[in-house]
C-alpha cells in the first residue's frame, strides 16, 4: 500500500507513523505531509528516511490510503480531492463527522459501516470514542435511556503546542502566556474546550453529544456532557452516569463489559491516565449503582486520547478496509 499522512509532525501524525510500524501495516511507500515550514525535513519509518512534503495536486497522486491528522480546514479542502482520485481517507478532524454521507466509525461498535465502495471515514472525537465503547456494551442490555458525562481531558488532545505550553508553564506559570488555552492550564482546570454556542455549551460538549447518538444509531438517547481540560499530559478520563429504563443487575452489567471488544473492565481498584497512556484499549472501573436514583449506575472511564482516541482507531478502520 502507498500511504500518506497529512499532519505527520503532529501528536496524532507521529503516533500514526509509530503504530503503522508497530502493527505491521503493509506499506510499500509512506508519504508524510505537513505545513510548508516542515517541508524537506526527514522522518524515519522502518529505518528508512522519508522526506516531508507539502500538499499539492501532484504530491498526493497515487496513494491508496491517506490519514488526515490536521485541523478541519485542511481536511475540507483535500479530502474531496483524494476521494475523487480513488484514495481511501480516514479523517481525524471534525470536518465530516456529522455529514450524513460519511460513516463515523469506532470499529468495536459499528464496523459494519466499513465497505470497499465508501472512500471517506470520519474518526470520532477522542472523548466520544472511549465513551461509545462503554455505551455499546451497556446498550446491549436494551434499556439504556440517558447518559451524563463529565470529562477530564489531557492537554495532548489540543496538539503539540499545547503540550509544550503545559510543560513550560508548570516550571514557571507566569513565564508563558496562555496561547493554546483560554487561561493558564498549569495547576488549573478549565471548563472550556472549543467555543461556546447559543445554549452555552462548548463545541467539545456538543461533539460528545451528537457523535455518540450517530455512532450508536440512537437519536433517542439523551446525552449530557461537560468537558473539562485538566493539567494532565496524556490520557482522557470521564465520569459517566448511565440511566436504564428498568432494573439491571451488576452481574448483567459485568457480563456485558467483559464481552465488549476493546474494553478492559477492572472489578476492584481503578485506572488513572498515567497508567493507561500508551495503551490501545478503553479502561472502565468503579462500577456502582447510585443509591439515591432509580436504575442509575456510575462508571470511571480512561483511555489514551492519541492512541485509541485517534491513531489506533484510524488504523483499525484501515485494517478493516484491507
Ligand atoms: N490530539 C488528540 O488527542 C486528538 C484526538 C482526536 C482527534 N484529533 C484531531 O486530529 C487532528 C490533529 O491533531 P494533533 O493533536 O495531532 O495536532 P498538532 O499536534 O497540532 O499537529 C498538527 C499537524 O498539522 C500540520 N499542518 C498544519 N498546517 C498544515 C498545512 N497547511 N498543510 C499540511 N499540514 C499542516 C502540522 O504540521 P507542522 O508541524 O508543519 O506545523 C502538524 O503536523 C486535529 O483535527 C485534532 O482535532 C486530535
Amino acid at each position: 500500500m502507498k500511504v500518506g499522512i497529512i499532519g505527520s509532525t503532529g501528536m496524532v501524525g507521529k503516533t500514526l507513523i509509530k503504530l503503522l510500524e508497530e502493527r505491521d501495516f503493509p506499506i510499500e511507500e509512506l508519504r508524510p505531509f505537513a505545513s510548508k515550514k516542515s517541508e524537506g525535513q526527514l522522518l524515519k519509518f522502518k529505518g528508512k528516511d522519508c522526506k516531508i512534503q507539502s500538499l499539492s495536486h501532484e504530491s498526493i497522486k497515487n496513494l491508496n490510503f491517506v490519514f488526515v491528522a490536521t485541523g478541519e480546514e485542511i481536511s475540507r479542502e483535500w479530502t474531496p480531492i483524494l476521494k475523487n482520485q480513488g484514495t481511501y481517507v480516514i479523517d481525524n478532524s471534525s470536518a465530516f463527522r456529522m455529514d450524513p454521507e460519511t460513516p463515523l466509525v469506532c470499529p468495536e461498535v459499528n464496523s459494519h459501516l466499513i465497505t470497499k465502495d465508501k472512500f471517506v471515514y470520519a474518526n470520532p472525537n477522542c472523548s466520544t470514542i472511549q465513551l461509545v465503547v462503554l455505551l455499546n456494551a451497556l446498550n446491549k442490555l436494551k434499556a439504556l435511556t440517558s447518559v451524563t458525562v463529565s470529562s477530564y481531558q489531557a492537554v495532548s488532545g489540543a496538539g503539540k503546542e499545547a503540550l509544550k505550553e503545559l510543560s513550560e508553564q508548570s516550571l514557571d506559570p507566569k513565564s508563558v502566556a496562555p496561547k493554546s488555552f483560554p487561561t493558564q492550564i498549569a495547576y488549573n482546570c478549565i471548563p472550556q474546550i472549543g467555543g461556546f454556542d447559543d445554549l452555552n455549551f462548548t463545541s467539545e460538549e456538543q461533539k460528545i453529544r451528537l457523535e455518540t447518538k450517530k455512532i450508536l444509531n440512537r437519536n433517542d438517547l439523551k446525552v449530557s456532557a461537560q468537558a473539562v481540560r485538566v493539567p494532565v499530559l496524556n490520557g482522557h478520563a470521564e465520569s459517566v452516569w448511565v440511566n436504564f429504563k428498568e432494573s439491571v443487575s451488576l452481574q448483567d452489567i459485568e457480563a456485558s463489559l467483559n464481552a465488549q471488544e476493546g474494553l478492559h473492565y477492572l472489578k476492584e481498584g481503578y485506572h488513572t491516565q498515567i497508567e493507561i497512556s500508551g495503551k490501545d484499549e478503553v479502561y472502565v472501573s468503579r462500577v456502582r449503582k447510585d443509591p439515591d436514583f432509580e436504575n442509575r449506575w456510575l462508571f470511571w472511564l480512561v483511555a489514551d486520547n492519541i492512541r485509541k482516541g485517534a491513531a489506533t482507531n484510524s488504523i483499525q478502520i484501515a485494517e478493516k478496509l484491507l
